[in-house]
């Protein structure tokens, strides 16, 4: 998808049909880091075919890695990677290189990396990361680059101050290889997590789930080969739940851990769509216009993502009433407002809320999707709007999305890549 750099819609019609979902990005990339730890090789089925797949690779490359991959199966083997240091633009290109720094200090004792990048949706501090790896013995020499050493790795008590996903996944890869037990409290409850330890576990980590919510290791296990399969991406099948009940049609998407989008399904049976779980997949219809959702804030999991806060307010748009949303999570979440009011959206924003007045109508555009969810946002709102709508920088879209084109034609929609 590199060169493709603009999605051209002709908007207007239902989507209708049934389609499959890519496996999870935010899953398989700490997944990913944590095929450096251990020996044996590393399978990795349903691995989903996006940009940050492939920048996270390369970095694993650049560590000394061997890879192959065979469509969405992908081979890794750490065993001749002796690097502690990450160079080149990969990981300064994307947020989740940070998780390198839990996996090389299990594996080396010892990090390098660039600062992180990512997209634009806020401040993105680390202070979280470096609090619970220096609570594992970690110690820190920042500069323009991320530089820690570990001499003595030691596994114990972590509390995370506030329940960040990277932090948590950055202890756990830290502590897999640490001499003694590891407790981290304040946790994140994200299913992404679970799908780590999970991974981790079939490799022979000890590893689980403690009653009050928090991640029990008793490190320095041996970690061995596995082969393991991706779960359906929830955010993936949440936006295409999102486009079928904008648009007032009628999907099934095959091999969804359902109970993963129960924040979802509770909002759009709140705005009238009938979504039910069925045959380990889920069905959604919406034959009538939708109602606006009166308050709703984005929450860390089991709460409403804030990774489908964009697509939720495309869908809103055209919605009956006035809808509020308030996100709680990234404060730049609002870039998509702008892109929607040129097609006639009636938004306005309130600090970290926006108030969403429906219409009932949205006019085509020419379009520029300000980061990938806000990205996918927009082809939900084109979805809606008769007639051609065309969206640039959509570099970011492939960042999380295999192929968003191949999947909504799937659902019958009218959409392309454009050169
Ligand atoms: C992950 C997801 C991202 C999702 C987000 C929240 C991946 C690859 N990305 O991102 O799609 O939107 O969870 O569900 O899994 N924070 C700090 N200090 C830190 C770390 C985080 O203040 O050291 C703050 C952040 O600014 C944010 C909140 O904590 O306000 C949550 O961030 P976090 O859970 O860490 O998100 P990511 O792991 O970056």
């Amino acid at each position: 998808m590199d060169l493709v750099d603009g999605l051209e819609i002709m908007g207007g019609a239902p989507l209708h049909g049934e389609i499959g979902i890519q496996g999870s990005k935010n899953a398989v990339l700490p997944i990913l880091a944590a095929c450096l730890l251990g020996e044996g090789v590393c399978v990795i089925e349903n691995c989903p075919q996006i940009k940050d797949v492939a920048d996270t690779l390369e970095i694993l490359r650049r560590l000394g890695c061997r890879i192959s991959c065979e469509e969405r199966t992908v081979s890794i083997d750490a065993s001749g990677s002796n690097e502690f240091e990450i160079s080149g633009d990969e990981a300064a290109r994307i947020r989740s290189s940070i998780l390198f720094l839990g996996a090389l200090l299990g594996r080396r004792r010892k990090a390098v990396l660039p600062l992180p990048g990512g997209c634009a949706i806020g401040a993105r501090p680390i202070d979280q990361h470096i609090a619970a790896l220096r609570q594992l013995g970690a110690r820190f020499y920042m500069e323009e680059k991320i530089a820690a050493d570990a001499g003595e790795l030691k596994g114990g008590p972590v509390r995370l101050a506030l329940p960040s996903v990277g932090a948590t996944e950055n202890a756990i890869l830290a502590s897999v290889l640490a001499d003694g037990e590891t407790v981290i409290a304040g946790a994140a409850q994200e299913p992404e997590i679970d799908e780590l330890c999970a991974f981790l576990l079939r490799r022979g980590a000890d590893i689980s789930r403690t009653e009050e919510g928090g991640i029990r290791i008793r490190g320095g296990r041996k970690l061995g080969a596995v082969r393991y399969r991706m779960k359906a991406d929830r955010i993936v099948a949440g936006t295409y739940l999102l486009a079928a009940a904008a648009t007032r049609g009628e999907i099934f998407l095959q091999d969804i851990p359902c109970r993963q989008l129960d924040a979802l399904v509770a909002v759009l049976r709140g705005m009238g769509a009938v979504v039910s779980c069925e045959n380990g997949g889920i069905r959604l219809t919406a034959d009538r216009p939708l109602r606006a959702v009166s308050y709703l804030e984005t929450a860390p999991y089991p709460g409403f993502p804030t990774d489908l806060q964009s697509p939720l307010m495309a869908a809103l748009c055209r919605a009956r009433g006035e809808s509020r949303i308030c996100e709680t999570i990234f404060e730049s979440r609002f870039r998509t407002v702008p892109e929607l009011r040129k097609m006639g959206a009636r938004i306005r924003t309130d600090g970290s809320c926006a108030v969403v007045k429906g219409i009932p109508g949205l006019a085509p555009a020419k379009l520029c999707a300000p980061d990938l969810r806000g990205g996918a946002a927009l082809v939900i709102a084109a979805l809606q709007a008769n007639g051609r709508s065309v969206i640039r920088n959509t570099g970011y879209i492939a960042r999380g999305y295999e192929d968003i084109c191949r999947d909504l034609r799937g659902l019958g929609a009218e959409i392309r890549w454009l050169g």
